[in-house]
């Protein structure tokens, strides 16, 4: 692809700015490498927009590519047959219990190759990708030891290297106890604590996240964790309030974390201290759907807080085992009551915040070249089907991906 590619005659959900989806119709967009240099108005095109190739994209909607920030793709086996338990009557919380949940998929992904664990990721890599995403965040945590995680964390940095796709990586070494460190959580995380300097001097770590639920870890556990990510100057992130009010968030927020993730159960509290800290909260309708929960995340409250909400896929094999943005789209407005337009803006510009990410997420200038050219007639469409995938021609760093 040329270096300065213009693309014109497409209807532009910029998301720039506060005016209904950054709409600009008939609009026209030049990128120079890997940056959008021009956006706007195809008739305001100034004269000087030079380009060594034009894409007539007939009509075509534009929006940022799609910024998935809450993924665990890297794993091996199934847990299908805890979904059948789960519809026998059997609990998540139960199968966690009795050592299946996080610690079975444990076992599948140390019996796996690199390779195998490669080539399972990458497929699901591309079938976001297909989908629209354009950077994906991947969190270890099926390892839990230092030689399993980092596997794990390499496998995800491998499929930045080798699709077009950004990945971020984040540990999430805190996710479960393995079995080695049975009933001795507290040696597990000092464990933990000293195999980070390791993981991250290797280059493998974004960010750090924890577990933080009555399964899992526990508040004072957690903040064991962020003080070892803080000594590295790592940012932190939470599975917060996912089954219960553990406080996570507010303790998250006192960590400036990008982000806490699920919050089903946060509190008023813990609204206050994200809005304060600037955490971004990141709503996960497939895993709400998948584990049937009932509670809904405080939407409204939120909102009126002014914390920024993103949506993500949460893929995972246990709560989530969805590859579909659009899918999420969907449910994050009918079952969490987002609007669509909100629903996008959390799946571009805000899931970029809560990955750090201050380059990507709208369509303006200066803003990598991530976007989406979709065979629809206007944003809206986006959440409302549900089971289909419309055309979508992918373009990462000013180039199309041609699968
Ligand atoms: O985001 N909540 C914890 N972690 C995953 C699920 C893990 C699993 O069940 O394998 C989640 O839902
Ligand atoms: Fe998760």
């Amino acid at each position: 692809m040329p270096r300065r590619t213009l693309f014109r005659h497409a209807n532009l959900a910029t998301l720039r700015g506060n005016s209904p989806w950054g709409w600009v119709a008939d609009g026209a967009m030049l990128t120079d490498g890997d940056t959008i240099a021009w956006v706007g108005a195809d008739a305001s095109l100034p004269a000087g927009a030079v380009a060594d190739a034009e894409v007539d994209l007939q009509g075509a909607l534009i929006t940022p590519g799609l910024v998935d920030c809450h993924t665990h793709l890297v794993y091996g086996g199934s847990r299908a047959r805890e979904f059948e338990l789960r519809l026998q009557g059997a609990s998540y919380e139960q199968i966690a219990q009795a050592g299946g949940g996080i610690r079975s998929t444990v076992a599948a992904t140390r019996a796996a190759s690199d390779d195998a664990l490669f080539a399972a990721a990458r497929a699901r890599a591309l079938a976001l990708l297909a989908e629209g995403v354009t950077t994906i965040e991947v969190k270890s945590g099926y390892g839990l030891s230092a030689e399993h995680e980092a596997r794990c964390l390499r496998v995800a940095r491998r499929i930045g290297r080798e699709l077009p796709i950004s990945v971020r990586t984040t540990c999430l070494s805190a996710h479960a106890v393995p079995p080695e460190f049975d009933g001795r959580a507290d040696d597990y995380l000092a464990a933990v604590i000293g195999w980070l300097p390791a993981l991250q001097a290797e280059g493998l770590v974004d960010a750090v996240d924890a577990f933080c639920e009555r399964i899992a870890f526990s508040p004072a556990q957690t903040r064991r964790v962020f003080d070892a990510a803080r000594r590295l100057g790592l940012p932190v992130k939470l599975h917060a309030e996912q089954l219960s009010d553990q406080g996570g968030a507010a303790l998250a927020a006192e960590f400036d974390a990008l982000s806490c993730d699920h919050l089903e159960y946060l509190s008023d509290e813990g609204i206050r201290a994200m809005a304060r800290a600037g955490t971004i909260a990141v709503l996960l309708p497939g895993a709400y759907y998948f584990l049937r929960e009932t509670k809904l995340p405080p939407v409204d409250a939120l909102r009126a807080a002014g914390v920024p909400i993103a949506i993500a896929t949460d893929h995972n094999p246990g709560s989530s085992p969805t590859l579909s943005p659009l899918l999420m789209l969907n449910m994050a407005c009918t079952l969490f009551r987002l609007t669509p337009e909100e629903a996008l803006r959390g799946f571009t510009q805000h899931a970029a915040r809560a990955l750090g990410l201050a380059d990507r997420g709208i369509l303006a200038v200066g803003q990598r070249a991530d976007l989406v050219a979709w065979g629809l007639d206007h944003p809206n469409q986006l959440a409302y089907p549900f089971g289909q995938r419309p055309d979508a021609r992918v373009f990462i760093a000013g180039q199309e991906f041609i699968a």
